[in-house]
C-alpha cells in the first residue's frame, strides 16, 4: 500500500489534494506534516481546512491524529527522525511561505527547511516519488510570451519578490544537488478560487481582479492575457504527477495554457454579469504606479475601511504580474492525459458569490501572512 506524505494540508493546495485523497475509495496511508503542539491540533487544523471544500463528514472523519506528523520546515531537525518518514512511498510537497510579503520566513521555509527535507526524503529507501509544488513564475517569464517550462537559473534581480526566487533557488537545490532523489517539479500558475466552491476553501488573488475593477484602472491592458486554473483542476493535475509515467526529473507547468486562459477583458464581462454591476471596460484606464498612487485616497470610499498605503503596494506588486501578460504552456501535462482547465471566467461567478460579504482588506490577508 502507498504511504503519501502531503505538506500544506492545512493550506489551499495541499488541502485540495488531500480532499482528492481522502475522497478516493482505495486504500492507502495519508501522513500529514502539520505545525502543531499535539497530534490532536494538528488533526483539527487540517479538518478546519478542508471542511473549506465541501467534503462529506464521513469522508473527513476517516482521517485520525495517526494520520499527522508534526513538523515545522523551519526546524526540519524536529521531526526529521520520525521513523514513520522511512515508509514514505510518495511525497507531495505543497507547503511553503506563500506571500508577497516581506515574512522573515520565506528563505528558512521554501529554502533551507524544504532542502533539509527533501535530502532526508532522498535517504527513504522505498521512495517512489516527490513532487515539489514550485511556481510557474519562478522562471521570472518575460512579458509578451507563452512560458515553455525549461528554465531552472535566475538571478535575484530578475525576481520582483523574494518568495518567487525563494521558490527558484530550492529547485535549482534540488535538481543539481540531490541527483537520487524522484523529483518532478510541479509549476502551477496563478490559482484562484475553486470550480464549484468559489473562493471558500481561500480568496487568494481574487481580491486583486475585484479591486482593479472596481478601480477601473490597473496596470495592465484590458486586453493582455492571464493564465488562472481553479485550486480544484490544480489538486487533480499534482495527483497525477504523484504517479505518472516517465515524469521524473522534469518540471511541469498547471496551467491554463492558450485554450483556457482568459483576457482581463473576459474577466471584466464575467465579474459584472456575476455582481449585477456593469462593465467598466468603456471608462477602464492602464495607469503606471504614479498614477495608481493619485488614486491613493478613494482607495477607502471604493473597497471599504483598508489601509490605504498597503492596499497600493498590494496593487504595484500584483500590477506588475497582471501586466506581463503571459500563458504557461500546458503542453505537457495534456500529454500525460489531463483534460484542460475550465477557464477562470467559468466558475468566477462562485468566487463573486462567496466573497460577497467581505471587504478587499479582509480578503487580501491571506495573501500577505
Ligand atoms: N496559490 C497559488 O496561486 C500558487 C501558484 C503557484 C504555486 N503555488 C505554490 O503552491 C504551494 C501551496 O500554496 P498555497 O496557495 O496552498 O499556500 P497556502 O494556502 O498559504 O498554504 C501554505 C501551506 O504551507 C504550510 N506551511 C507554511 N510554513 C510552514 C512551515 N514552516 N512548516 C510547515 N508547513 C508550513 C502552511 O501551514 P500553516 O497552516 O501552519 O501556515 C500551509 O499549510 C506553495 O509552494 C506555493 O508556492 C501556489
Amino acid at each position: 500500500m502507498n504511504t503519501i506524505l502531503i505538506t500544506g494540508a492545512t493550506g489551499f493546495l495541499g488541502g485540495a489534494v488531500t480532499v482528492n485523497l481522502l475522497k478516493k475509495s482505495q486504500q492507502q496511508n495519508l501522513l500529514l506534516l502539520v505545525r502543531a503542539d499535539s497530534r490532536d491540533e494538528g488533526l483539527k487544523r487540517v479538518k478546519n481546512n478542508l471542511a473549506k471544500f465541501a467534503i462529506e463528514e464521513f469522508q473527513l472523519n476517516q482521517l485520525t491524529r495517526e494520520n499527522i506528523l508534526i513538523g515545522d520546515l523551519a526546524k526540519p531537525e524536529l521531526f526529521a527522525d520520525d521513523c514513520r518518514l522511512n515508509e514514505v512511498t510518495h511525497v507531495l510537497n505543497c507547503a511553503a511561505v506563500a506571500s508577497f510579503g516581506a515574512n522573515p520566513l520565506i528563505w528558512k521555509v521554501n529554502v533551507e527547511g524544504t532542502f533539509a527535507f527533501a535530502s532526508r526524503m532522498a535517504r527513504v529507501k522505498g521512495l517512489k516519488r516527490f513532487v515539489h509544488v514550485g511556481t510557474a513564475m519562478s522562471c521570472a517569464p518575460e512579458a509578451n510570451s507563452l512560458v515553455v517550462e525549461s528554465e531552472l537559473y535566475t538571478l535575484r534581480e530578475q525576481h520582483v519578490v523574494e518568495y518567487t526566487w525563494s521558490k527558484a533557488t530550492v529547485e535549482r537545490m534540488m535538481t543539481e544537488m540531490l541527483p537520487n532523489l524522484p523529483l518532478v517539479i510541479a509549476r502551477p500558475s496563478i490559482v484562484v478560487g475553486h470550480s464549484n466552491c468559489g473562493c471558500a476553501p481561500s480568496p487568494s488573488i481574487f481580491w486583486v481582479f475585484r479591486m482593479a475593477l472596481t478601480l477601473g484602472k490597473f496596470m495592465c491592458e484590458l486586453n493582455d492575457r492571464i493564465d488562472v486554473v481553479p485550486v480544484d483542476y490544480c489538486a487533480d493535475a499534482l495527483e497525477l504527477l504523484l504517479t505518472a509515467p516517465n515524469v521524473e526529473r522534469k518540471i511541469i507547468h498547471i496551467s491554463a495554457g492558450e485554450n483556457s486562459s482568459v483576457t482581463f477583458a473576459e474577466i471584466d464581462i464575467a465579474m459584472a454579469k456575476a455582481s449585477g454591476g456593469h462593465a467598466v471596460a468603456e471608462k477602464y484606464q492602464k495607469v503606471n504606479y504614479r498614477e495608481l498612487a493619485a488614486s491613493k485616497n478613494s482607495f477607502s470610499s471604493l473597497f471599504g475601511p483598508c489601509n490605504e498605503r498597503i492596499v497600493l503596494r498590494a496593487m504595484n506588486l500584483y500590477g506588475h504580474f497582471s501586466k506581463l501578460n503571459v500563458v504557461f504552456s500546458n503542453e505537457k501535462l495534456m500529454e500525460l492525459g489531463m483534460p484542460p482547465s475550465s477557464k477562470f471566467t467559468d466558475y468566477l461567478h462562485h468566487c463573486v458569490d462567496s466573497t460577497r460579504n467581505a471587504t478587499i482588506a479582509e480578503l487580501m490577508e491571506v495573501d500577505f501572512k
